[in-house]
């Protein structure tokens, strides 16, 4: 097997020196202010080696990739009742599309579009103080990295709360199907500070273990979920975890990992390794456009897919 801080090195060098990055999500106005010249990354493997190259230690804003946190959480609170409010297949469509949502009963089509993952995140805070229910998801993260620095970047929270139509779109519609239980307002506060939790690759890829062992976080020696649910929310990064390019992610990396509109991607190769990547510049899907191409030729290098 290759040298991984050489591989890292090589492909850091490389993404570094591409001129085509894509372009920075500038439909949440604080994201904008993001350069695409960043490029970051972080290996954890299943016997602990943890290797990082480039803006490993620069925050940034997960989005997206936070909702494998929250269905966590719902599924530790609420178990295989979360089934019954979002399902489990890819959507062939955009993020923050809404054409399903009429035609099926208002039921989101899995827990990574937008609107399964406000279903999903309307479990963790119905109920609750919104603050209740964002401190659930951040306790999570937490207690995944071992890193009780973690926290929400207020400003990205509030530049989404303040033009975050859409997602009130989705919510409000799934309300009138009665597939949100609690005040849409509450739901939508927990689910912009969620997005806008700030990690750095090297946390973000800790946060990560515990999918790459079978469930179990390798700090404490505690089942985080069972070895059954980690295969099983594996099976859903890898079918629904890109949205409408999930097909050619699967293609070319071929492993289960949830991108975010910051430029985060979280890859898992099972039992072998848990990967960070960042480089906030997008693909026109919305997916980390360098993370993508890094991945691809990370999983080339190290043998790591699960084909
Ligand atoms: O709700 C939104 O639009 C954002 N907070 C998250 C979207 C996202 O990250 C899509 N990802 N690639």
């Amino acid at each position: 097997m290759p040298d991984l801080a050489e591989t890292l090195s090589d492909i850091t060098a490389r993404m570094l020196a591409e001129p085509e990055r894509g372009h920075v999500a500038d439909y949440i106005p604080e994201l904008a202010k993001v350069s695409p010249q960043h490029f970051g990354i972080t290996v954890i493997t299943a016997d602990g080696q943890e290797q990082s190259a480039g803006d490993a230690h620069v925050p940034f804003s997960i989005q997206s990739v936070s909702k494998v946190f929250a269905l966590v959480e719902a599924l530790q609170s609420h178990g295989e009742a979360v089934w019954a409010r979002v399902g489990r297949e890819p959507s062939g469509s955009a993020f923050n599309s809404i054409v399903q949502l009429e035609a099926e009963g208002g039921r989101p089509r899995n827990p990574f579009i937008n609107a399964g993952a406000i279903a999903v995140t309307d479990l963790i805070a119905a109920g609750h103080e919104p603050r209740e229910g964002i401190g659930a998801i951040l306790r999570l993260v937490r207690r995944l990295t071992g890193d009780p620095s973690i926290t929400v970047d207020g400003a990205v929270a509030y530049s989404e709360a303040a033009t975050g139509f859409r997602n009130a779109g989705l919510a409000n519609f799934m309300k009138s199907f009665g597939i949100i239980a609690g005040p849409v307002g509450n739901t939508l506060d927990v689910y912009f500070h969620q997005c806008a939790i700030a990690m750095t690759t090297r946390q973000l890829a800790r946060a990560g273990r515990f999918l790459m062992n079978a469930g179990v976080c390798p700090d404490s020696g505690n089942a985080i979920v069972t070895p059954e649910r980690s295969r099983r929310i594996a099976a859903l990064m890898l079918t629904c975890g890109h949205y409408d390019a999930s097909g050619d992610f699967a293609f070319k990396v071929g492993l289960p990992a949830k991108s975010g509109v910051g430029g985060g991607i979280l890859a898992i190769a099972p039992g072998q390794a848990s990967i960070a990547v960042w480089s906030p510049g997008l693909s026109p899907q919305g997916n980390s456009l360098l993370g993508t191409q890094a991945l691809e030729d990370l999983s080339r290098a190290m043998g790591w897919n699960v084909f």
